[in-house]
């Protein structure tokens, strides 16, 4: 007889393609063993924890996440901003292990980041490399071994930021060597000289005030950027996943490749839905909370397309791209009073994530709940090479799992099936203060913003790791384990090329 170690009952599970009502989940060694009705009367002995009604999800799978980078010396550590993950419902993270244009070697820095990782995180964890420097030595002769040893399989390149940035023929040869791994290729689509033209004329006409920083980053080195990495990635016949996508006309630009097959994915991040630049006007220099890269928009008209984009498909999936550093810190925000660009980039975000898009898209209706599973767990396990094991909820999958509140139709109807009023009767609306969360940031965008339902335990294999009613995180540092990933099960090189030569030939 199978070692069961917990058995959730009365659960509604939802998956990206299905919603099964009234069933329990066994689960053994940390897996998924079973789903069925009435489990308790197979295995009486098993510790039981009732769903009472509500949705049982996967758990979050957060694939763009920064933790303790060199150059964000006030934000989250692994502890902390892992920690903050698993009170928000996401159980693996994909965070960066930064190569700096100095870095001739790949391998310190991967060893670097696993220093920092190791022994820290409450939840599950893997890297992907960000690529300053892709010197030939370190694209033939480093990143095959980093696939092959380490499990990392994909990177990030980036237009803009100077530290970083790369140029359009370093981007089509890094591409040229991912697309050979099978590694998935993110790319952080701005135009950087547009940015740096933009700000010199600002900066030398006294306009260096948070606000400023929506004007140097205009939709349109977003739109540019995006058209030109989608071309380049069509002439390197490779897939791309677009990172924090933010504008209409950019997201436009995704879909008509989608339409001609290209294989192309974007992302976007819950700051883009819920956030305009008016945000960056804020009273004295608060503006520079959410100042992050690309800007927040100025037209609303931005915020709908990018609901849109979740809705019909553009977007694969849908990160916190958690970057935060502190406000009231020297090292922090406060670093750019004199000028708006010293204020570090991004927001924190990675505890909001999951609550902020299932309360304003699946509880309003916006967005059904297997969309919100899909983008949320299944498409970026399945980008990032951990569909075995991540992402759903079946048999033999890890028992990664988020109960969720009953809605008050779940609750009337769990407590109608079993006649019983003693279930959670779903959960009080509330508004939201930065000291309910559990990152070590000083203040959250999201300040006063209403949520109907928040994770009300999650569950990491079969270890309940966050316990809203009771003593909150339950789990430890040190819950979270180092994933290899293998390829992306989404898309692969299409063999199609822009015209009778093919590149790679030898
Ligand atoms: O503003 C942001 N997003 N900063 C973090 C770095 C990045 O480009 O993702
Ligand atoms: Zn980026
Ligand atoms: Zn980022």
């Amino acid at each position: 007889m199978a070692d069961i170690e917990l058995i959730i009952t009365n659960a509604t599970i939802a998956t990206a393609s299905d919603t099964l009502p009234n069933t329990d989940i066994a689960i053994s060694h940390g897996k998924i063993f079973l789903l069925g009705q009435n489990l308790p009367a197979l295995f009486p002995t098993a510790p039981t924890l009732s769903a009472d009604g509500a949705y049982v999800l996967p758990g979050g799978v957060d694939s763009h996440v920064h933790l303790q980078q060199d150059n964000s010396p006030t934000g989250d550590t692994w502890e902390t901003g892992t920690r903050s993950a698993i009170a928000g419902g996401t159980t693996t993270v994909l965070a960066f292990a930064s190569q700096k244009r100095t870095d001739e070697s790949l391998f310190p820095v991967v060893e670097e980041y696993h220093r920092r990782a190791r022994g820290n995180a409450h939840c599950d964890y893997g890297f992907h490399l960000i690529l300053s420097n892709p010197t030939p030595h370190i694209l033939e002769n480093e990143l095959p071994i980093l696939v092959k040893e380490e499990g990392i399989s994909s990177v990030k390149l980036y237009m803009t930021y100077q530290p970083m940035r790369l140029r359009d023929s370093e981007l089509l040869d890094v591409m040229g060597t991912t697309r050979s791994l099978g590694m998935t290729t993110m790319i952080h689509a701005e135009n950087a000289d547009m940015i740096d033209w933009m700000t010199r004329r600002l900066e030398a006409r006294g306009h260096v005030q948070p606000y400023a920083h929506a004007l140097a980053r205009p939709n349109i080195a977003e739109d540019e950027a995006t058209y030109r990495a989608l071309s380049l990635a069509q002439l390197a016949d490779v897939p791309i996943l677009i990172v924090h996508m933010s504008s209409a006309v950019a997201a436009g630009h995704v879909r008509r490749a989608q339409t001609k097959l290209l294989p192309v994915h974007a992302e976007t991040c819950p700051h883009y839905l819920f956030f305009t630049a008016e945000k960056l006007r804020g009273e004295g220099f608060s503006g520079a909370m959410c100042v992050c890269s690309p800007a927040l928009r100025e037209s609303a008209m931005d915020l709908d397309a990018m609901w849109d984009g979740l809705v019909n498909g553009t977007f694969t999936t849908f990160s916190s791209d958690h970057a935060p550093a502190k406000y009231d810190h020297p090292l922090g925000k406060k670093k750019g009073t004199e000028t708006f660009t010293q204020i570090p980039n991004g927001l924190p975000g990675l505890e909001t994530r999951m609550p902020s898009l299932f309360c304003a898209g699946v509880l309003t209706g916006r967005l059904s709940v297997q969309k919100f599973v899909e983008l949320t767990a299944s498409n970026p396990a399945k980008l990032y090479g951990l569909s075995d094991t991540k992402g759903t909820i079946a048999p033999g999958y890890d028992a990664d799992l988020v109960i969720w509140y009953p809605t008050p139709e779940q609750a009337e109807a769990f407590a109608e099936k079993t006649g019983k009023t003693t279930g959670s009767k779903g959960m009080t609306p509330f508004k939201l203060s930065n000291a309910m969360l559990h990152h070590d940031i000083d203040y959250t965008p999201f300040e006063g913003m209403e949520f109907t339902n928040w994770p009300r335990y999650t569950i990491l294999r079969g270890k309940v790791v966050y316990d809203r009613d009771g003593a909150g995180v339950v789990g430890v540092r040190g819950d979270g384990g180092y994933l290899k990933r293998g390829r992306s099960t989404l898309s692969r090189p299409r063999g199609v090329f822009v015209n009778e030569f093919d590149p790679y030939a030898t």
